[in-house]
């Protein structure tokens, strides 16, 4: 059979599947951007319809990330998950990017469909202790590559010194890494994608790749101060989150992983480790 070539979109590509969260960290780029929610909830058909028209266009994407808001709480985690690993060449990497507080068993299993996971760690929460000491690290780490991320500190978009458009864009870091897919096309940045501004739609890939390969800044670079400035993470809403952070080390001190002892002597059985769930007294 004779099989196109799929185009190769240097780039992380971000899909935000959801705009809820167990936390509420004040400045987040799409929850509270300008005190306003950006994003939508994408149903399993949005992120096939996405897909369907890279699928057209024939192309790959180098990195693609699944987030929200908290991905991990959309009712469909699993199922576009799933999906997703049956589109073999739609992308080269497949990230989930977490703030790690909803471990059920159900997100662990769908966690280990991914290549790589970023874990987001914020001050007083220390989630890598708590997930490294359950053993769920160890656990994961034989499925997935797994990052944590300190966020201690979180930039205020919009606010720090005017520099020109050129200026920004060079200096940009999201330009590269924070492509976003929407139903409605492509955006380069999240900025973008919250002001709706400079969209690409998926209709040609010559206008697609020339979008991406660009080396000129976006109209929006003129109004986006970068760097912006930087202020210490804080909450919203600090008890809800702590209730919610107590609730998310719970969830994971309840993993428990069993090393399979060796009682059986045959040697064509593979020992390994399995994992069990259950409240740890
Ligand atoms: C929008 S969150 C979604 C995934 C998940 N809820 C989490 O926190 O990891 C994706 C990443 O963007 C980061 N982020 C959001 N707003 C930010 C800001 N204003 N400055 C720096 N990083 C930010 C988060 O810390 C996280 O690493
Ligand atoms: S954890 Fe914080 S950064 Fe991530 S989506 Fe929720 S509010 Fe935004
Ligand atoms: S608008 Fe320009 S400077 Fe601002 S985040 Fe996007 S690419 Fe970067």
């Amino acid at each position: 059979m004779n099989k196109q070539k799929r185009k190769l979109l240097k780039g992380s590509y971000d899909l935000y599947i959801i705009n809820a969260c167990n936390l509420n960290c004040k400045g987040c780029s799409v929850l509270d951007y300008k005190g306003k929610v950006t994003i939508g909830l994408m149903t399993l058909q949005d992120v096939k319809d996405i897909v369907a028209n890279l699928n057209r266009l024939c192309v790959t994407v180098q990195e693609l990330k699944i987030l929200g808001g908290e991905p991990t709480l959309h009712k469909q985690f699993n199922d576009i998950v799933t999906y997703l690993r049956t589109q073999k060449g739609l992308y080269k990497k497949l990230t989930l990017v977490t703030n790690g507080l909803n471990f059920t068993p159900s997100v662990i299993e769908t966690t280990k469909l991914f290549d790589n996971v970023i874990m987001s760690v914020y001050p007083n929460m220390p989630i890598d202790e708590k997930i490294v000491h359950s053993g769920l690290h160890e656990h994961l780490k034989k499925y997935v590559d797994i990052e944590y991320w300190p966020q201690n500190m979180f930039e205020q978009y919009g606010e720090g010194k005017q520099n020109t458009a050129e200026e920004n864009w060079n200096a940009c870091w999201q330009k590269d890494n924070c492509l976003t897919l929407t139903n409605e096309g492509l955006y380069h940045c999240t900025i973008s994608m919250n002001e709706k501004s400079d969209l690409c739609s998926y209709e040609n890939l010559e206008d697609v790749v020339s979008y991406v390969e660009r080396d000129t800044p976006l109209d929006m670079c003129k109004k986006c101060p970068w760097p912006p400035k930087m202020e210490n993470w804080s909450s919203l809403k600090p008890e809800v989150d702590s209730k919610n952070y107590k609730k998310g080390v719970e969830l994971i001190n309840a993993v428990e992983i069993l090393y399979a002892k060796d009682t059986i002597n045959h040697n064509d059985v593979r020992r390994g480790k399995r994992i069990r769930y259950g409240n740890r007294s």
